[in-house]
């Protein structure tokens, strides 16, 4: 292909996706982790953030940053298996495997990261690895790069699940992986009946608790919540989310994370995080031990507002956490859809396909536990005049 001919398949492509209002851009936002983000100079209540419990601002972890930075410098400088280890990693992984009450912790640049890690290390060519439909892309990505045979069952659907189980029983190695909170549905998985299949077709189970994590189970997450954290085999987890900073994390049996250690493309071969960002994981791991009312009270806060919604005669699908979808269906409507709301001081994001399926594009309103009582009334204000435009 000469570069004239790919240069105009690009343009080709780009306009086709300005079309189909499919194009994106990063918006336009300063202070984006804040309770408050500014849009085009303007203050905005944020509800497009992952910062479900509001730490990304809290002094202590900024005062851990910094102390980390003064101490350690601003960089890791290599690869953890080289030189770029310090104490307060190791401190972060024992005080996070005990909060998680497994035997070890094993810590990662990014959730994306310890996805495609744990892929890439446990499944191979001769593997199947079952996972839900709607998983999240970095898990889509492990397995691609694991080349392991991968098995999609319609999303949440157990039947299917098993079915998908039973044709695939005489293989040797088997994994099941699911997001615990599904990121653009809000939705929990069946984690109990998920588990029951694993042990009866001797599977490995997984499970993404980015979205749990802080929120459910006094800030341990689903399987916590449910009482099954023992028969879950690798709990991948992330500090980008629930805990304000970054870094994704798997928790599990000592022999699991040292094959995790060993095998993991993305540990291996990667600088590790910077002290800074070490220094706040661990202020936040330990005010969220600590104290797990910011997510009680997020619950609390996200059922009312569900509930209202669903009053006006919104589509929250099955949402039953912080994540509460307002289905609109169509790309161009849910893009005018959010500047409405904008006009009323409340910023969303709009989420359209290839993100979720076609005909389901959507404002993805994410609830932040320091929400006061009046901004959930601006809120709900701001979605009952959506509600009048519309109809
Ligand atoms: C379910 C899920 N897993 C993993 C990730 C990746 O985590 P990170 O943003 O820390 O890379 C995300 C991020 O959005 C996610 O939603």
């Amino acid at each position: 292909m000469t570069p004239k001919s790919f240069y105009r398949r690009i343009e080709g492509e780009l306009a086709d996706l300005e079309k189909a209002s499919l194009f994106r851009d990063i918006p336009d936002v300063d202070y984006g982790s804040a309770r408050e983000l500014v849009f085009r100079g303007r203050n905005l209540l944020n509800l497009a953030s992952n910062d479900y419990l509001g730490l990304a601002n809290d002094e202590r972890l900024k005062i851990a940053a910094v102390g980390a930075v003064e101490q350690y410098g601003c960089g890791s400088a290599a690869s953890r298996l080289v030189t770029g280890n310090f104490r307060l990693y190791d401190e972060l992984e024992c005080e996070l495997a005990e909060f998680k009450e497994q035997e070890a912790s094993m810590l990662f640049t990014s959730g994306y990261a310890a996805n495609l890690a744990i892929m890439d290390s446990f499944a191979g060519r001769r593997t199947i690895v079952f996972s839900d439909k709607l998983n999240h892309a970095s898990i889509l990505d492990g397995i691609r790069l694991s080349g392991a045979r991968h098995v999609r069952y319609r999303h949440n659907d157990i039947a299917h699940l098993k079915k998908r189980m039973e044709s695939a029983k005489d293989v040797d190695s088997r994994i099941l992986v699911t997001d615990t909170i599904f990121s653009m549905d809000g939705d929990l998985a069946r984690l109990e009946e998920i588990a029951d299949l694993c042990d009866f077709y001797d599977t490995m189970l997984v499970v993404d608790e980015a979205h749990a994590e802080g929120v459910f189970g006094s800030g341990r997450g689903i399987s916590h919540e449910r009482n099954i954290a023992d028969r879950v085999d690798l709990h991948m987890g992330a500090f980008s989310k629930g805990f304000g900073s970054l870094g994704g994390a798997v928790s599990g049996r000592k022999d699991l994370i040292s094959y995790l250690r060993n095998k993991g493309r993305s540990f291996v071969f990667s600088t590790a995080l910077s002290p800074a960002v070490i220094g706040a994981n661990l202020a936040a791991l330990r005010l969220i031990a600590s104290d797990s009312s910011r997510g009680e009270r997020l619950l609390v806060m996200s059922r009312e507002l569900k509930t209202y919604l669903e009053s006006l005669g919104f589509n929250c699908g099955d949402s039953a956490s912080q994540i509460i979808p307002v289905i609109l269906g169509d790309n161009e409507k849910v893009l005018a859809a959010r500047e409405k709301i904008i006009g009323e001081g409340v910023y969303t994001a709009a989420i359209r396909p290839p993100t979720v399926p076609d005909g389901t594009a959507r404002l993805r309103i994410s609830l932040r536990a320091d929400l006061t009582d009046d901004d959930l009334q601006k809120i709900k204000t701001a979605f009952a005049k959506l509600k009048t435009d519309l109809t």
